[in-house]
């Protein structure tokens, strides 16, 4: 098992892995290696699109160890739990506003302490700014025709100047009328016009066919 740039991620072959933060227990059927009595969690580019983001080569500061951090669209905690293993000692909290989903991600918050799951609506910042505080790391994969406007929105709310931030954008949920490239481009010019400054950027093809990711910084 080898380091990789990003802190706390480590690498074999193709394969990369985060250090299990609850030894024996699988999250999402994901493969479990022991080397040298640490136990390491396989991170599946096909079902994590932050996975397939550090594949496609996205630079050490998209990933820094943070303190504090707010998941747009936690669904079950795929993402989020490698998260999880990354930032022991961190404070994330993980909105998620369908309730059927939030039943698994507040199972996995009681077992992992660094989880504050919250039932909400990621376009209402408003309603949970005052629980979470400022963050120094800002994730959203929402797939919603407004991902920029969500962004920055909750950027404006909680994020830390200097903190940073990964959009996972869907084109095709913005509109199919426009082609994917123009809707990144656009996507670009309106987080950059409200002071995001976009410093990586990523087709996560072959694992995620429809989206781009984007690096950014506050
Ligand atoms: C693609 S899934 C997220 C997968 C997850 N990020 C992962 O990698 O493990 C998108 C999630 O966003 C949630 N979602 C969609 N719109 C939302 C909103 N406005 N506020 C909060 N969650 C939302 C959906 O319910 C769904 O669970």
């Amino acid at each position: 098992m080898e380091t990789t740039r990003w802190p706390g991620v480590h690498r074999e072959g193709r394969d990369l892995y985060t250090v299990n933060l609850e030894p024996g227990t699988r999250v999402y059927g994901e493969t479990l290696r022991t080397v040298r009595g640490v136990e390491y969690r396989l991170w599946d580019p096909f079902r994590s699109k932050l996975a397939a983001f550090l594949l496609a080569g996205a630079p050490e500061s998209v990933l820094p160890p943070v303190r504090s951090g707010l998941y747009l669209g936690a669904a079950h905690g795929t993402t989020l739990s490698h998260l999880s293993d990354l930032w022991p000692d961190a404070a994330i909290f993980a909105v998620e506003k369908s309730p059927s989903s939030f039943a698994p991600l507040l199972a996995l918050a009681r077992r992992r302490t660094n989880l504050f799951p919250l039932l909400a609506d990621a376009q209402l910042p408003e309603r949970y700014r005052a629980d979470v505080g400022v963050v120094d790391f800002l994730y959203q994969d929402v797939a919603q025709r407004d991902q920029a406007g969500i962004l920055r929105e909750n950027a404006e709310a909680c994020l830390a100047p200097n903190g940073r931030a990964i959009l996972m954008l869907k084109a095709r949920s913005v509109t199919q009328r426009r082609s994917p490239n123009a809707i990144v481009r656009e996507t670009r010019g309106r987080l950059e016009g409200a002071g995001l400054r976009v410093d990586a950027e990523a087709s996560l093809a072959p694992f995620s066919r429809d989206h781009v990711a984007l690096g950014l910084r506050r």
